[in-house]
């Protein structure tokens, strides 16, 4: 499982927005004013953290995305360059701002709550993605999420499918999945929230994640992997399982977990990982995430999960 020479490529569509976090010692309800302690800006988006941790795990990124010309455009091409994405589908809109994230976190909880202003993400279109086909003819991973328009997504599935490719939809932030957008999803990667909405079963252990999982499965997704918080995470492809334990840290921030625990699977399926090691690699990876300040730059290093993964059974 050791780090190849040979770095896998990783490419998919998906958003990127700056965050600006604020700390407080709660959060404040509906009309009320609370003081804070702290403001973080940085790069975020969903799109963008899970490849800045693709990027770091030893993945090869082929990004897709937009940004405005503007001062956030600027913060988050400077990411993009530092982490090394290759920079062929990273477009820079005219007519559109970039994308925000108004991120509230309590300090004692670490418990967040996000507003998204998705402006330029919202014009990654299906054009953009096959502007980028001939990248996907020998990717190790096509990796999205929903934060960006559904008809670009199933543009990416679609690609994926043609070149054999497999495709890992992370169906964040939720919304609705038809019975087709389901069928052929190599890897889904929920959490609990998102599988309970996309089944109606409440999930909240391992066995109503399976429930769940019976449901996705018979769509026609060909692999499950429900995250579970502190209690770890949970996979099928309907023949066998695995369930990987939560791993105890003390979080400082989990804004950007998930995607961190998204950008490594990616990472794990390109290499061909076995689904039960590729699970625990994405696990450590999320786990040292939540230790760390900021949403992308939390993401780990290759060689920081694997040290963890030495310490854990
Ligand atoms: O998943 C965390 C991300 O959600 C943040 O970085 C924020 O930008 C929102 O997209």
């Amino acid at each position: 499982m050791g780090l190849t020479s040979c770095k896998k490529k990783i490419i998919g569509p998906g958003s990127s927005n700056v965050d600006l976090t604020g700390f407080a010692p709660r959060l404040p309800i509906a009309g009320e004013t609370v003081m804070g302690s702290e403001l973080h800006i940085g790069p975020g988006g969903k799109g963008a953290n899970q490849m800045t941790a693709a990027a770091r795990l030893n993945g090869d990124v082929y990004f897709i995305t937009r940004i405005g010309k503007d001062t956030f455009g600027a913060v988050l091409e400077q990411h993009f360059e530092a982490e090394g994405f290759q920079q062929s589908y990273i477009s820079h809109d005219e007519n559109t701002s970039t994308g925000c994230a108004l991120i509230e976190i309590e300090e004692t909880t670490a418990q967040n709550r996000i507003v998204v202003i998705p402006a330029a993400n919202l014009c990654i279109s299906p054009t953009d993605v096959l502007a980028a086909e001939s990248d996907f003819m020998d990717a190790g991973a096509v990796l999205t999420q929903l934060e960006i328009p559904i008809e670009t997504v199933m543009e990416a599935k679609d690609l994926a499918a043609r070149y054999g490719k497999p495709f890992i939809l992370n169906p964040a932030p939720f919304r609705p999945l038809s019975p087709v957008q389901l069928a052929g999803i190599d890897w889904l990667t929920p959490n609990e929230t998102e599988a309970s909405s996309l089944t109606g079963v409440e999930v909240h252990s391992v066995d109503t994640a399976r429930s769940a999982a019976r449901i996705l499965l018979d769509f026609g997704v060909r692999n499950v992997v429900i995250t579970l918080g502190v209690a770890g995470a949970y996979w099928t492809n309907g023949l066998q399982e695995a369930v990987v334990p939560g791993i105890p840290m003390k979080a400082v921030e989990t804004t950007g977990a998930g995607d961190t625990f998204n950008g490594a699977l990616a990472v794990a399926v390109a290499e061909d990982m076995p689904p039960e090691v590729a699970l625990r690699f994405a696990n450590c990876a999320a786990a040292i995430s939540v230790t760390r300040l900021g949403a992308a730059a939390s993401a780990p290093t290759r060689e920081e999960v694997e040290v963890l993964m030495k310490t854990i059974p």
